[in-house]
């Protein structure tokens, strides 16, 4: 366990350039416990794609893109510590699910915190960071869904405003599960 507190991280948005520590990042988080609750892709799928796909993702979601973001906190040494990323849904089109979305909304997803870098808060200066470009991106709302035997991270959702909208999906991992949908709206 670290001794760092939210103050020592640096959160900043990923360059287009370091998609290398993007998939890195991202093997690790799909080899974390909980992985097969927290990530609708398995480590294999992810370890099995090609460099092509982490270079379009971290375009896709590096500074300069209007459409997505990915934040990741950098440890005092350098490590990429965690990271959240939010999707920008706009009104009138449909989510991954087939569902409309009603109003511009930001979708967070991938949201991970490296074990020794977790209870110190850091998780929230990341959501500030994603929320608040969010906000900057003229989003009505922020949502998440998270599964419902993941009560960590429901909690953490809860402590940083986030509430349970009602809305319940299938996990499409296993259809006999449930995700929940968490909104954090703006305010006004
Ligand atoms: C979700 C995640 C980012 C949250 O970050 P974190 O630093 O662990 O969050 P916090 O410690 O600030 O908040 C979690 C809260 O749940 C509590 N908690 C810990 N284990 C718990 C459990 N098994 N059940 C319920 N609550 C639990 C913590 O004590 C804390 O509450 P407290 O601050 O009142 O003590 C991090 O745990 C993580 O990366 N988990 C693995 C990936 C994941 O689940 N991602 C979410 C996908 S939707």
């Amino acid at each position: 366990m670290t001794t760092f507190t939210r103050n020592d991280y640096v959160i900043r948005a990923i360059r287009p350039d370091e998609w290398e520590r993007v998939k890195q990042l991202r093997l690790d988080a799909l080899r974390d416990p909980v992985a097969h609750l927290a990530f609708l892709e398995t480590y294999e799928d992810a370890a099995a794609r090609p460099d092509s796909f982490w270079q379009d993702r971290a375009v896709h979601s590096g500074t300069g893109s209007p459409t997505a973001r990915q934040f990741i906190a950098e440890a005092p040494d350098g490590t990429w510590a965690g990271s959240v990323t939010l999707l920008v849904e706009e009104a009138g089109t449909q989510d991954w699910a087939g569902f409309p979305v009603e109003l511009r909304q930001g979708h967070m997803v991938g949201v991970f915190v490296r074990p020794e870098h977790r209870g110190n808060g850091l998780v929230g200066a990341l959501f500030d960071a994603g929320v608040e470009w969010a906000w900057e991106r003229a989003a009505e709302r922020v949502r998440l869904f998270v599964h419902k035997d993941n009560t960590r991270a429901q909690a953490a959702y809860r402590k940083l405003g986030f509430e349970a909208s009602g809305r319940v999906v299938a996990f499409s991992k296993n259809e006999a599960e449930e995700e929940l949908e968490f909104v954090l709206e703006r305010p006004s």
